[in-house]
């Protein structure tokens, strides 16, 4: 039987450096070879053109490609038997679901017919609104399968903040759930479909919905189909729409340091290439192992490292519907030990809440599959790794801290399981093909020595790096290629020790890290200010033990209004609406003032140390508009 050719697996640290080498020497040459172990239906001409002024990123133009084709079929010969998706529900004791490589193979066809049946094709924009269901990976898949446009929302966000999704993108077709269950909560996900739609999304034409729980729900006759009746008596066999290497793939909004949401863009051939490439590598992942992700398919990490990545290197991948702490805390290892898993991938935050509820869930359940366990989203502290080394990990398993961004598409600074050094709070070394650099902020100049500190940017090109945002190029220059010219800015700051390792410090823009999902501040704002009674608001991060960041809101009444705990729930519920649940403050502390600059700027970082506690060394006030403010600031902390 014919092996399915994979990525380059390097296999020690020293390999590591050699191929890190070469990556850099002849890029071309490095990720050609890559490319050339999946199937394409023609060539490339020129391997990569790019410059990062306009900015310009094109990999293997010319090359054609289903990226399903890559996932599905070329595997069915080797593995059409093996288990492709292991599906663990939310009920422990409710079946498991196992899709070989020939059944997710046959599923995605029916659905990519039935999609195409419903008028959609190439180039059209479809948004994901659902749990984590098989259903929502089959669909996924099938829009890629017939050229469509994923735009996966996570299923926490509100009515309103998915009917600003749907617009931007014009999404023609909306699939849905209609409910999701969330631990012991079962959770409507379709009505905040219909309240979106009521809002006004004036593409969408269908909204095809996948019976979950079975529990009632609106139906509007126009617009809405159920899934099961489209799919059921759909034939398996569903042509690959030819696309070419620099065709969307898919968009994936996420927030920023201004305004709304912007749409991240990947294109099919670069980003296929390279979420195998460090799929296999950072998990060393091998033929047979079962790779867990506890990421949602609504954030990035869902989509390179519970899909993509996983699926291109013919994994079997687990895909959990539950909550880490559903039936209780033990859940993680619970299922960690059903079904063997050799590599697991989770965020501090789901390490520092399972850690907070004692060791005392890890003991008694079987762990000695574990190879490797990863952690990604946002800095992991010391006590939470050494926690998931001693307890998880047994001492034994090599941790990979992954640094990486919607906007890098795959993973990009991180230890290769069980190769590379591991130091705690340190993401490690880059990955071969990525040229990281480190900024001075004043002056602009790339800082080349070790030990360093600066901002973390990016030098070249690697083959998932966004290529746009949707419909607004200019923002993409602006937001990631003006801050350091001829360089992408990743919007963090970074230390680099002197073995060349680096730690991720966290953003320096305003954006703020709330259980590893990202929040633009600006956006918090807006969404308070829609109330009423707010005249104006600031909001900053501050340091909470379990969230990594909490969310402190500063803001100012209108005259007359109680400033009370009433208000504060409203402020609260104002949140949710307009943006969801993970958005909402922590703490709200109603002030008369802002510190401002003279030029009327919200001094931000002195209201950040103040939320943080750090009221000592406030730093320089003395260009402060109305330097009181701050006084009051720090008389009414909560
Ligand atoms: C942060 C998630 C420290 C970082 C994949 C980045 C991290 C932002 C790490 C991207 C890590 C992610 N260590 N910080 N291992 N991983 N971050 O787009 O601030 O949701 O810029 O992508 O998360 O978040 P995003």
């Amino acid at each position: 039987m014919p092996t399915t050719p994979l990525p380059h697996r390097i296999q020690s640290f020293q390999e590591y450096r050699e191929v890190y080498a070469r990556s850099v020497a002849d890029p071309e040459g490095f990720w050609a070879e890559q490319a050339r172990t999946f199937r394409w239906h023609t060539g490339w001409g020129r391997v990569l053109d790019w410059n990062f002024e306009e900015p310009r990123v094109r990999w293997f133009e010319g090359a054609t490609l289903n990226i399903t084709e890559n996932c599905l079929d070329r595997h069915l010969d080797e593995r059409g038997d093996q288990t492709a998706i292991l599906f663990e529900p939310n009920e422990p004791d409710d079946p498991v679901v196992k899709l070989t490589y020939r059944e997710l193979h046959a599923e995605v066809g029916r659905v990519g017919n039935a999609l195409r049946e419903l008028g959609v094709g190439k180039g059209d924009r479809v948004c994901f609104y659902m749990p984590m269901v098989v259903e929502l990976a089959v669909s996924v898949l099938a829009c890629a399968r017939i050229g469509a446009i994923h735009s996966v929302v996570f299923a926490g966000f509100s009515a309103q903040a998915l009917a600003d999704r749907v617009n931007d993108a014009d999404c023609s077709l909306i699939i849905c759930s209609d409910y999701n269950r969330r631990g012991s909560k079962n959770i409507p996900v379709k009505a905040v479909v219909d309240d979106a739609l009521a809002l006004g999304c004036p593409s969408v034409r269908n909204v095809l919905v996948h019976r979950n729980t079975g529990e009632e729900i609106a139906w509007n006759k126009g617009t809405d189909v159920w899934y099961h009746e489209r799919v059921e008596g759909q034939s398996s066999s569903c042509a690959a729409e030819v696309m070419g290497a620099e065709d969307v793939l898919f968009i994936l909004y996420t927030s920023g340091s201004t305004g709304k949401p912007k749409g991240v863009v990947h294109t099919c051939g670069g980003y296929m290439v390279y979420t195998a490439f460090s799929f296999l590598n950072v998990f060393q992942y091998q033929p047979g192992d079962v790779y867990w992700c506890t990421a949602d398919i609504g954030w990035i990490t869902g989509h390179s490292y519970i899909l993509y990545g996983p699926l291109l290197c013919g994994a079997t991948t687990v895909m959990f519907e539950g909550v880490p702490t559903y039936p209780d805390a033990g859940r993680f290892w619970q299922v960690c030990a059903k079904h063997h898993v050799n590599q697991f991938y989770t965020a501090p935050t789901a390490i520092r809440a399972l850690m907070a509820r004692g060791h005392k869930f890890v003991e008694g359940h079987d762990l000695s599959d574990l190879k490797v366990l990863g952690s990604v989203g946002e800095p992991i502290n010391e006590e939470a790794w050494e926690w998931y080394h001693d307890y998880v990990g047994q001492g034994r398993v090599p941790i990979v801290d992954t640094w990486w961004q919607t906007e890098t598409g795959g993973m990009m600074i991180s230890g290769l399981g069980g190769l590379s050094p591991q130091k705690a709070t340190f993401a490690g070394y880059p990955l071969p093909g990525i040229q990281m650099a480190l900024v001075d902020k004043e002056s602009g100049q790339e800082l080349t020595g070790n030990p360093e500190s600066g901002l973390l940017c990016v030098k070249f090109p690697w083959p998932s790096i966004l290529r746009t945002t949707w419909c607004d190029h200019e923002r993409c220059r602006t937001t990631y290629f003006t801050t350091v010219p001829g360089m992408y800015f990743t919007g963090d700051g970074a230390r680099r020790d002197a073995e060349g390792m680096y730690r991720i410090v966290g953003r320096v823009d305003d954006v703020i890290n709330v259980s590893g999902h990202r929040m633009g501040t600006a956006e918090v704002e807006n969404a308070i200010n829609e109330h009423g009674q707010v005249v104006e608001s600031a909001v900053v991060g501050y340091p909470h033990a379990i969230k990594g960041q909490g969310i402190y809101a500063y803001v100012i009444v209108a005259d007359g209004v109680p400033a009370d705990d009433r208000l504060r729930e409203e402020i609260v519920a104002m949140v949710r609406q307009e943006i969801g649940p993970i958005a909402k403050p922590d703490k709200i502390q109603f002030v008369a003032e802002l510190p401002k600059t003279r030029s009327g700027k919200i001094m931000r970082r002195i209201l950040r140390k103040v939320a943080s506690g750090e009221t000592e060394q406030l730093g320089d006030t003395s260009t402060l508009l109305n330097p009181e403010a701050v006084e009051q600031v720090i008389a009414g902390v909560v």
